[in-house]
């Protein structure tokens, strides 16, 4: 099962120019900076691969922490900490945009592979610089303005609407995520509580995309500038975070060369080294313009675990590593459903059996749908935060999102049902 793809050469990157990079091999070692779901996946892989790790996090407890080889207990932030280590290690990357780019320049400095870079680190996780660098790269990006005071929230919103915008949303320059430091704007009267109650902090403001559906494209790429794109992914978020992920997704060829396209070259212009996950919105006529990005595995991506035949997380250590990038391929149709904390039923009081005052959800009865893999990060259950997911696989696509619905369903139910 083929997607339409852009073909995969060693060489076309025409943006910059590319100076050759030895190979990592196994059994070096890469440090994994941050201790969440998304570095304990890429431990695993690395694990497999023949890799040792080193997840430099705060808790000993966190996710990454329980897969990798070596845990530092420290903030992966901490230039002095990276330089400590730097040398130690062959390859360091970053499960999460908090890493200061300050911590990755020190192991720059001291000439050890880093992907992301501290370059590429610093522009993904500022919504201002994201968005002017995907603007004055000719990269298809909705319409934004960057907000740094009350005076120029109140203009920009009476600019917006002016131009004829029904709604805007106001975004947190940095730190967002799950929809987190977010806040719709139905009128310019709502722009200066808008701004106070997102901290009076930079934002970016954005006019609303009345879209049609939401994908997100993760390209690899090497040192070398070679590349292989993932399937495309249809995403479903509700109140702001990815509820479901859908493999293939339902697109025209059309959109989806255009979606591939703009992705390839939004990961050459970046020069990134590594995944680069690019979120999307398709419009009613199909053209497709970029959300935001991502520079490591990606929530969307999971689905690759049990459904393509090879991982997002295998993709990512493979280009950091410059090993080569294969052709990632559907193996079957499949739907990932994030699993939020919202499923935990609370118990009150917290009996002596419980997680911190949690019960756990019917696991059995969703596992009785063979085709349901369930993964979960051993996080505490707080409200909207990411648990784990479920990956449901089917001969169709319809099939597979049927036993995705029917398994969130009895989930809900059974939590319904829960004494509170
Ligand atoms: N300009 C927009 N118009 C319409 N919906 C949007 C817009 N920006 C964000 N959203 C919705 O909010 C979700 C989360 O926003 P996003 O910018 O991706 O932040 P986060 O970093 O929290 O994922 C998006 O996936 C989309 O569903
Ligand atoms: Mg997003």
């Amino acid at each position: 099962m083929r997607q339409p793809s852009v073909p995969t050469t060693p060489t076309d990157n025409p943006v910059m120019n590319i100076s050759p990079s030895p190979v990592i091999r196994p059994p070096a070692t890469i440090a994994i900076l941050g201790g969440g779901q998304l570095g304990s996946m890429l431990a695993h892989a690395a694990r497999h691969m023949g890799y040792r790790t080193l997840c430099i996090s705060s808790n000993t407890d966190d996710p990454a922490a329980r897969w990798a080889d070596h845990h530092l207990a420290a903030d992966p932030g901490d230039a002095n900490v990276i330089s400590r280590i730097a040398a130690d290690v062959q390859a360091i990357t970053v499960e999460t945009e908090s890493i200061e780019p300050a911590a990755l320049a020190a192991a720059e400095a001291i000439g050890t592979r880093v992907a992301p870079s501290s370059h590429v680190q610093t522009i993904v996780r500022d919504r201002r610089l994201e968005k002017s660098f995907l603007a004055s790269n000719h990269l298809s990006v909705g319409p934004f303005r960057i907000v740094e005071s009350a005076a120029q929230m109140q203009h920009t919103a009476q600019e917006l609407f002016g131009n004829g915008a029904k709604e805007i949303l106001a975004k947190t320059a940095r730190g967002g995520y799950d929809g987190k430091g977010q806040r719709w704007i139905r009128t310019p009267g709502q722009a200066d509580a808008a701004w106070q109650a997102l901290g009076q902090v930079p934002l970016v403001v954005e006019t609303r995309v009345d879209f049609v559906g939401e994908i997100s494209v993760i390209v690899a790429r090497s040192p070398d500038g070679s590349m292989s794109t993932l399937p495309v992914f249809a995403n479903e978020h509700r109140h702001g975070i990815l509820f479901q992920t859908r493999m293939p997704a339902a697109l025209s060829p059309a959109t989806t060369h255009a979606a591939v396209n703009l992705a390839r070259r939004t990961a050459q212009h970046l020069n990134v080294v590594g995944l680069l996950a690019v979120e999307m919105f398709v419009l009613p006529d199909g053209r497709v313009l970029v959300n935001e990005m991502a520079a490591r595995p990606h929530n969307s991506g999971h689905v690759t675990l049990r459904a393509a035949t090879r991982s997002q997380f295998e993709m990512h250590i493979a280009a950091i590593c410059g090993l080569p990038l294969p052709e990632v391929e559907i193996l079957r149709p499949a739907v990932m459903t994030n699993l939020l904390g919202d499923l935990w039923p609370v118990e009150s009081p917290p009996a002596a059996t419980s997680d911190g005052g949690h019960r756990h959800p019917d696991w059995a009865t969703v596992l009785a749908d063979g085709r349901a893999t369930l993964h979960l990060y051993g996080k505490t259950p707080r409200q909207g935060r990411k648990m784990g997911h479920l990956i449901h696989t089917g001969h169709t696509a319809e099939e597979a999102l049927a036993s995705a619905t029917a398994a969130i369903n009895q989930l809900q139910t059974h939590h319904a049902s829960e004494p509170a």
